[in-house]
């Protein structure tokens, strides 16, 4: 068995990589090439990326596509995305195709407060409490008056302190529930360190306050951290028109094709098992944007989760209906964005994809990805009530496959061409290249 290596982090990058290699890999040298394939040629440029995080030992690459032609808002758009998944960056641009003579996207944000919390247990009369933290208000707005001076020279700060009773769920449980407003930035060491400082005056502060009892005075705080759900940063995009304009490159009608998508979207409404592939598909778009723009898509991911569970079961992040012979659909999100701090400066692709969507601030941001998201739906619901996801799917996934066999560009050209007006399957292709191979 291997064991763990002490003081790894102490190591240099050459010892750290000889360390790994010989002792959990098979073929030491192989492993350092593979590694050092992966490394930048400019130094500099490697060596920001090393200390972006602990131990870094090479860099991992992801594609970096151009989704162009998106219409949101009467602007156009070349959307940069992120993403691995062969057919993705071919589907959002097909959606903003369709969509683009049809008016585009509309997208709007619905509202842009942050959350945070401080968790705390206090073992006494709650009317006590509560005049208590109404007499240290000004306090917490005083003592975090240092943190929050540039914020608000933005327009930002904290904007609510809350006293949240959680006793019913949890003894003895009680919050701070803190909302803010972060501006351009999304904001996480903002709010985590003013919340951790309203912990300190709300510690310090009950210790001196002469209505508690002994026990009253001992408030135990037991973290402060923002929330990663965000339901009141919210963002919402939209598409619409005449059913008889939903012409698609299918033998269905649009009336039967406006119908099926509407009857897909109620499936991925009540039926949790579609719901998460159904929004997986949305997060196909919306990840690959985070991505590029190097903002946190945990964070994104877990918030949208849970507000698609707001309701009490998992369901659909998009809708649709048809009024008055109009096909409209649409998405609701909370996304909590940045595109100013953390890597946004930092990362030279990051800064470049923001340049390339126009330097948005965070609430177009989170316009266009929500957009993303929607594109991506459309076009996934799109295939899969009518020709089916694997055609499109397997088409693109076929480049991955004949790379997988070694093909040459040559049989890749031919194989391709050859594929057009064929099934792919993986043996499909093994064949056809056995076959061109053996003439
Ligand atoms: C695949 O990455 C995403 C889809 O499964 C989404 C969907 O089913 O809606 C095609």
């Amino acid at each position: 068995m291997t064991k763990p290596i002490p003081g790894f982090s102490k190591l240099s990058k050459e010892q750290k990589i000889d360390r790994i290699a010989s002792q959990y890999t098979k073929n030491p040298d192989r492993t350092r090439e593979v590694l050092r394939n992966y490394w930048n040629t400019d130094k500099k440029l490697q060596k920001l990326h090393d200390e972006f995080i602990e131990n870094t030992i090479t860099n991992l690459y992801l594609p970096l596509g151009i989704a162009p032609g998106f219409l949101i808002n009467s602007k156009p758009y070349a959307i940069p995305m992120a993403i691995e998944e062969s057919s993705v960056v071919a589907a959002a641009s097909k959606a903003a195709k369709f969509w683009f003579d049809k008016g585009g996207f509309k997208a709007e944000v619905l509202g842009t407060e942050k959350v945070g919390q401080v968790h705390f247990i206090y073992k006494g009369d709650v009317d006590k409490l509560k005049k208590f933290i109404e007499t240290i208000t000004p306090k917490f707005r005083s003592d975090t008056e240092t943190l929050t001076q540039n914020m608000s020279k933005r327009g930002g700060g904290i904007s609510t302190i809350q006293l949240r009773d959680q006793t019913e769920k949890l003894h003895n449980y009680y919050q701070l529930h803190c909302t803010f407003e972060t501006m351009d930035a999304m904001g996480a060491n903002f709010i985590n360190s003013c919340l951790e400082q309203l912990a300190a005056t709300l510690k310090r502060e009950a210790l001196e306050y002469v209505e508690f009892s002994d026990i009253e005075k001992e408030i135990e705080v037991v973290m402060s951290i923002l929330s990663n759900y965000v339901p009141n940063c919210l963002v919402r995009a939209e598409v619409s028109c005449p059913v008889n304009e939903l012409r698609i490159p299918s033998e269905i009608s649009p009336k039967d094709f406006a119908r099926k998508m509407v009857r897909a979207i109620e499936i991925a409404k009540i039926e949790p098992y579609r719901a998460v592939t159904h929004n997986k598909g949305i997060m196909n778009g919306i990840d690959a944007v985070i991505l590029a723009t190097g903002n946190d898509f945990r964070a994104v991911e877990a918030g949208i989760h849970a507000y698609a569970s707001k309701n009490g079961s998992y369901g659909s992040l998009t809708h649709a209906e048809i009024e008055n012979d109009i096909f409209r659909f649409w998405i609701e999100i909370p996304l909590a964005l940045g595109t100013v701090g953390g890597l946004t400066k930092l990362h030279p692709l990051v800064k470049l994809n923001l340049e390339i969507l126009g330097k948005p601030t965070a609430m177009e941001l989170m316009q266009i990805v929500a957009v993303a998201g929607l594109a991506q739906n459309f076009a996934a619901v799109s295939s899969l009530v009518t020709t089916g996801i694997q055609k499109g799917h397997m088409k693109m996934h076929l480049l991955n496959i004949l790379n997988q066999l070694e093909a040459n560009d040559e049989e890749k050209k031919t194989l391709t061409k050859h594929f057009k007006a064929r099934v792919v399957t993986h043996n499909g292709v093994l064949n056809a290249l056995e076959t061109l191979r053996n003439g």
